[in-house]
Order: C-alpha cells, then sequence, then structure tokens
C-alpha cells in the first residue's frame, strides 16, 4: 500500500486497536439544517476532540471547523438532491479532487444507491472517484445507502457492501442488521457502522457494541450523537465501547454520570448568571482607571448609525419558518416525505412491466444467484431511497 494511502486510513482506522470512532455531520447535504445541527459550528466543536474523524461536506468544514484542528476529515464529495426532490439516489460527484487535496481530506467519502434508479450511475462514480483518488493516495470510503423499500437486511446490505469493496472502497459504511457478521464476513474491507435515526442512548450504545461485536471496526455516528441531550457525554460512551471495549451497562452508566454532571453543570451556570457582578465588584470602577475610553466613539463617526444601516435585517428573513415546516412534527429529518412525494408509486408502477422477461432470458441467474436478495419478488428494490 503507497505510504500516503497507508498513513490517512491509519488516521481513520486506529492501528493500536484497528478501531474507528467517526462522527458524522454530513446530514446538510441533502437534509438541510437537520434538527439539532442547524448551527454545525457550535455542535461540532466540542465534540471534535472525542471523535478520531469528522465526516463532513467542504462547505461545513471551511466555514465551522478550526483549520487548526488535528482530527482528520472524512470528506463527503457526492450529492446533488434533496429530500424533498426526485429521487434521492441520483447523486453526482460534487466536489473535485484538487478541492478535496486543498482541504487536507484524510478520505473521500461518497454514497451508491444499489437497487435504485441510479444504482448504475452512483456505482460507476464510486469506482471513478477510486481510480482518481487513488492517484493522490487518497482512501475512499463507501456509503452503502438504504431507503424505505431498499430493506436493510444481511442479503441486501452484503450485496451493496461486497459491490462497493469490489469497485475499490477503502471503508465501506452500512447499516446495522441481524446477521450482520455475514455482511462482515463476505466485505473484504473494513466496515463501519451508521448510528441511524435517533433511539434512546442505551439501545445506541447496544448498537455500537453489537457491531463491533460483529466485526465492525467502529462507528460512524451522526444524530444518536448531536440528537442526544448529552452529546458530549454520548460520544464518550460510545468511545469507551469503540476504543475502551466496555460493555453495554458500562458505557451506559458512564454516560448516565457523565449526563447528570453537565445538567448540574448547565444549572450551575443559569444559577450564577444573576450572580455575576456581585462576585465582580471592581467591574463597575474599571472606567474611571480608562479616561480615554467614552470618547472612542468620537473618532469613530460611522459607528452612531450601526443601527440606522440595520433596519430591516428581520424584513429580510422573514420566512425562514417557511421553508422548515415540519421538522419538529416528525422529528426523524424527513419532514414532508410523503407530501412532496406523493406521486412517486403513480410514475413508477410498470417497473416490472418493463422488466417482465428478466427472468425468461436468464433462467438459470437464481441458481448460480443465490445472494439477490429480492430479485424474483414483484417488490424489486424500488428507487426512492430514503436514508434517514
Ligand atoms: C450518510 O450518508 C449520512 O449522511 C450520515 O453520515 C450517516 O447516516 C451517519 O449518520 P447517522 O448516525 O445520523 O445515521
Amino acid at each position: 500500500m503507497d505510504w500516503g494511502l497507508e498513513n490517512r486510513l491509519s488516521r481513520i482506522i486506529k492501528p493500536q486497536d484497528n478501531r474507528a470512532l467517526m462522527l458524522a455531520v454530513d446530514h446538510g447535504y441533502f437534509l438541510g439544517p437537520t434538527e439539532k445541527l442547524e448551527n454545525p459550528k457550535k455542535v461540532i466543536g466540542p465534540l471534535l476532540k472525542h471523535c478520531d474523524s469528522l465526516m463532513l461536506t467542504r462547505g461545513v468544514q471551511r466555514s465551522s471547523v478550526s483549520a487548526t484542528t488535528e482530527t482528520p476529515m472524512v470528506l463527503r464529495v457526492s450529492g446533488g438532491s434533496s429530500i424533498i426532490g426526485d429521487d434521492l439516489s441520483q447523486e453526482d460527484i460534487t466536489v473535485s479532487i484538487e478541492d478535496a487535496i486543498r482541504l487536507n481530506a484524510s478520505a473521500l467519502a461518497m454514497s451508491i444507491f444499489v437497487g435504485s434508479k441510479y444504482e448504475y450511475q452512483t456505482v460507476v462514480n464510486l469506482g471513478k472517484l477510486v481510480s482518481e483518488a487513488a492517484k493522490y493516495g487518497l482512501p475512499v470510503l463507501a456509503v452503502t445507502a438504504v431507503g424505505k423499500e431498499l430493506g436493510k437486511d444481511a442479503r441486501y446490505l452484503s450485496l451493496a457492501c461486497r459491490m462497493a469493496a469490489e469497485q475499490g472502497a477503502h471503508i465501506v459504511k452500512t447499516y446495522y442488521c441481524e446477521n450482520f457478521e455475514k455482511v462482515v464476513q463476505s466485505c473484504p474491507v473494513p466496515i463501519i457502522v451508521a448510528g441511524g435515526k435517533k433511539i434512546p442512548e442505551r439501545d445506541a450504545l447496544q448498537l455500537t457494541y453489537n457491531s463491533i461485536k460483529a466485526g465492525a471496526v467502529g462507528v460512524d455516528i451522526g444524530r444518536n450523537v448531536w440528537q442526544s441531550e448529552h452529546p458530549v457525554a454520548m460520544i464518550k460512551a460510545v468511545r469507551a465501547i469503540v476504543h475502551g471495549n466496555s460493555n453495554v451497562d458500562k458505557a451506559f452508566k458512564l454516560y448516565q454520570k457523565l449526563a447528570s454532571e453537565d445538567s448540574k453543570n448547565t444549572q450551575k451556570s443559569k444559577g450564577n448568571k444573576p450572580n455575576q457582578n456581585k462576585n465582580k465588584p471592581n467591574k463597575p470602577n474599571q472606567n474611571k482607571n480608562k479616561p480615554n475610553k467614552p470618547n472612542q466613539n468620537k473618532n469613530k463617526p460611522n459607528k452612531p448609525n450601526q443601527n440606522k444601516n440595520k433596519p430591516n435585517q428581520n424584513k429580510n428573513k422573514p420566512n425562514q419558518n417557511k421553508n422548515k415546516p415540519n421538522q419538529n412534527k416528525n422529528k426523524s429529518n424527513k419532514p414532508n416525505q410523503n407530501k412532496n412525494k406523493p406521486n412517486q408509486n403513480k410514475n413508477k408502477p410498470n417497473q416490472n412491466k418493463n422488466k417482465p422477461n428478466q427472468n425468461k432470458n436468464k433462467p438459470n441467474q437464481n441458481k448460480n444467484k443465490p445472494n439477490k436478495p429480492n430479485q424474483n419478488k414483484p417488490n424489486t428494490p424500488k428507487p426512492t431511497p430514503a436514508k434517514k
């Protein structure tokens, strides 16, 4: 393996224990201001030092992460469709290798949508990205997206993970499922597990534990950390499992302890605020010793008019809530999927009609390919993935 590639990979999967704790904050690339990730900078700041790597988009990296961090970046380079668009699986590569290098990415990440309408496009894109990234020793993480109709069973995920590995992905990110060992065993490259939608903290820790026990190198976890009431407590508990070999009970106890300390500290700081001036009796006299300060405005005549120049700020932002109407209703970050995609089934009712003779022409395929999950079923994976 090339030195650069090996070095970058070792920053993501720690060679000490062959484990990885990746924090995912890339959700905005198709979900927009995801609940509790509305302000990425605020979310990322306290968590950055507790993860091994951060998975994000270039926009968030540039705007919300300090360039002095030592945490490696796993840069999402695919996108193009939103949660309210026609088809989430229609993604392309949106970031050039040059820009990824400028951002000092330690790995590139993109999604493939196996079984969807855009399966071919996304899988070919993965192959091309691996070839391009190889020129610069950049590893590629392939994300096997799942959808409502694509299922999350071991047969489907094994197919998707194996395809990603065959295209040259260095790490594959997928979802945990029953018989997950099978998915891991049939994938020749390391597998990292996505956290998925928010579930109770103990359950998320159980998922982390189960994933590792089944052979995953770690988790690429997002919502179950930063949608928790106590994100730092949660990531520390996840870390205890990934790198500390904690069991679920121990990790959950750690979470509870840290969460309660966090609550106390929050209460304290709220309670202390009114008394802040009491403890700082010298502040009122500060101006006495600095007689020149009161005249600062004299020398900056433009400052007094600052409010005049910004009177209409609220006018320009009156409709923000219009664009985020139902986020809290569904809390799953997929606000109006059904509303906005009501006709998907209408528009795609004939898929089976158009492919009726496939089995005729390939009568023995199933004998030789026992792992193709639902091909003979009328519900051949539908191209309406909804990852979240
Ligand atoms: C992947 O495609 C997503 O953008 C997230 O990176 C991934 O789903 C992991 O985040 P979460 O733990 O919230 O599922």
